[in-house]
């Protein structure tokens, strides 16, 4: 028998509290996303002690590791509902939303302004993308990112109001610069070097955080060398 201590709000102007939840775990294979699933399909969900409990908001998709939808805090740690397997928690999981961003309810935030933060970046390709055989691997690599906002969630200088848009932007601008024509660079390289070189404090709380298992370091190095020192690949 598991516990689940799961940080509740009603909605976004509600006060907090945390609500345990008991779950026998089916399989060795159970996720976090089977536990919440499985409790929020009881017909009358009651807490720990008995009390009966609204049903747990939260987002997912794809339960694949490949949507970023169920993206919360689990044990202190931003990381994937879907892909945290029980065996690898003690008997007491703590789970809260993401804290970068507007609650929605329970362990649902409201990620917009990282997708807003893209559109505003224009991150897109307007012309076809350049082929390069080095360019290749790091765009690649940069196209995997799921938009979790994992990596903002430890960020310590991303704010959602801020300047600087944090790695969830960084890395599909990394893929565009890797990819765009040099004559279309100017632009782009002015943009990385305002919204994500000059707020990034090289810190790397980022690296090893990425569900997606993006090599962050490297995109960075790669993006600085391309946006920065004009070093093209
Ligand atoms: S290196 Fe540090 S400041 Fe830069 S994006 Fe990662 S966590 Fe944020
Ligand atoms: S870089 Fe990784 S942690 Fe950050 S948003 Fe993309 S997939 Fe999530
Ligand atoms: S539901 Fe898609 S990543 Fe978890």
């Amino acid at each position: 028998m598991i516990e689940i201590l799961i940080l509740r709000r009603e909605n976004r102007n509600a006060k907090p509290y945390w609500q345990r939840f008991t779950y026998e775990p089916q399989t060795s294979d159970d996720t976090l996303a089977s536990v919440l699933t499985a409790l929020n399909a009881r017909e009358d969900l009651q807490d720990a002690d008995g009390n009966p409990a609204a049903p747990i908001r939260w987002e997912c998709s794809c339960l694949q590791k490949k949507c970023g939808a169920c993206a919360m805090v689990i044990d202190g740690r931003p990381r994937l509902a879907c892909g945290a397997r029980l065996s690898e928690f003690k008997k007491t999981i703590r789970v809260e939303p993401l804290r970068k961003f507007p609650v929605v309810a329970d362990l649902m935030v409201d990620r917009s302004v990282m997708f807003q933060n893209l559109k505003e970046l224009q991150l897109w390709f307007e012309s076809e993308a350049n082929g390069k055989d080095k360019a290749m691997p790091i765009a690649y690599q940069s196209s995997r990112c799921l938009q979790c906002g994992c990596c903002l969630e430890v960020c310590p200088n991303f704010r959602p109001d801020g300047k600087f848009t944090g790695m969830a932007s960084a890395v599909p601008m990394t893929r565009v610069l890797a990819q765009i024509p040099d004559t279309q660079k100017k632009e782009m390289t002015k943009a990385y070097r305002l919204h994500v070189y000059e707020g990034c404090g090289k810190s790397l709380s980022c690296r090893n955080i990425c569900p997606a298992g993006l090599d962050i370091d490297e995109i960075l190095l790669n993006s600085n060398a391309i946006a920065v020192w004009k070093r093209f690949l």
